[in-house]
């Protein structure tokens, strides 16, 4: 007799499983929102179009990938507890998320977002603050509303985060500013902490919440927290990495967009820490004062390229994967579901959007 063997599921498959478990407690939570930033909210998920409409066609119609919500989902299981028993705490982390991109966009004048316009965009600058503020508010709600016996832990967990958040937005506005080259450059050690904060802060709240929610021990929860923060920092970099070579038409964000303001992003900054040539030409091009063109930016990534920059992010975001994984043989987890964060892990470095 044949033992049916199941062929271990894929990224895209766990991912869609978590979503599906978590939608149906999120859509009732942006239900309970005043209907004007709900509607901004659905929009921001890919639910509605701008007025409210519902988008047409089959699925569940989101746009975002779900990272956050299935780590809740899967450290909750690798905790030894059930899916949905975190099922509220990834509700807050996904509100959390949209609350981050809707301020960040009017923050980083950036007009698109998950292939549609950014909120602010389509509906002005002001709703779309105030609809952050709403998808904040939630959260919190939420989490503290919950009947699950660990929700106060799980809102001092969410609370810790929301400081660092802000921390790594203040980070990354204030480095804008900060020359490229020289005493007052950023360095690589900067850029760590600043995404660990703007970016790791809410993957690695994502993690130890499943956990928290799942009653584990403070230890395996603080284990998987930093498994988290650590794939927030390799899936920042990647973010970047996306920003210069990316095709917009996939990611849904624009290109370029983060070498005209100036960003120092994880690329540049380790292009122009070598002594080449190309970075040379780059602390020039960047440096100009002038504001960059299409040409320019394109000439920009040319030089990051020739410089290094590229494959040292890919380099920098493969060593924080390795800790994310070195975290997760720390302590001792279900295995399957550490199965599924390990295909997870990958595909978030790999991905194209
Ligand atoms: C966003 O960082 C971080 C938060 C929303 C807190 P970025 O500004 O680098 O990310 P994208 O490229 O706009 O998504
Ligand atoms: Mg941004
Ligand atoms: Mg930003």
């Amino acid at each position: 007799m044949t033992v049916p063997v199941t062929a271990p599921a894929t990224a895209p498959q766990i991912l869609a499983r978590c979503r599906e478990l978590v939608r149906p407690a999120l859509t009732v939570a942006v239900e309970r929102m005043h209907p004007w930033p709900a509607e901004m909210a659905a929009f921001s998920f890919g639910w509605s179009e701008v007025g409210g409409a519902p988008v047409p066609g089959p699925g569940p119609g989101s746009r975002g990938k779900g990272v956050r919500q299935a780590l809740t989902v899967l450290c909750a299981e690798a905790a030894g507890g059930r899916g949905e028993d975190a099922v509220v705490g990834a509700v807050a982390v996904e509100l959390i998320h949209t609350f981050s991109l809707l301020h960040d966009d009017i923050m980083d004048g950036d007009e698109t977002r998950r292939q549609r316009a950014s909120v602010w965009k389509a509906y002005g600058t002001g709703p779309a603050v105030l609809a952050g503020d709403a998808l904040f508010a939630l959260a919190v709600e939420t989490l503290a509303a919950s009947r699950n016996v660990h929700s106060g832990a799980a809102v001092r967990h969410l609370a810790a985060t929301l400081n660092d958040l802000v921390r790594g937005q203040a980070d990354d506005l204030l480095f804008e500013a900060r020359p490229w080259r020289g005493p007052g450059a950023v360095s690589p050690q900067e850029y760590r902490s600043m995404a660990g904060h703007k970016t790791g802060a809410l993957l690695g709240c994502a993690a130890g919440l499943g956990a928290v929610l799942a009653g584990a021990p403070a230890a395996t929860a603080d284990v998987l927290a930093a498994a988290g923060r650590h794939l927030g920092v390799a899936f920042q970099a990647v973010d970047d990495l996306l920003g210069i070579w990316g095709d917009p038409r996939v990611t849904g964000k624009p290109v370029h967009s983060d070498l005209r303001r100036l960003k120092k992003t994880y690329p540049v900054i380790a292009a122009l820490s070598t002594d080449s040539p190309a970075a040379r030409q780059l602390v020039a091009l960047l440096a100009s004062g002038s504001p960059l063109d299409d040409a320019g930016a394109r000439r920009a990534a040319g030089l990051v390229e020739e410089a290094g920059g590229r494959d040292a992010t890919l380099a920098e975001a493969r060593r924080h994967l390795d800790s994310a994984r070195a975290c997760l043989t720390s302590v001792p987890l279900a295995p399957a579901a550490v199965g599924d964060i390990l295909t997870l892990l990958p595909f978030l470095v790999d991905r194209r959007m």
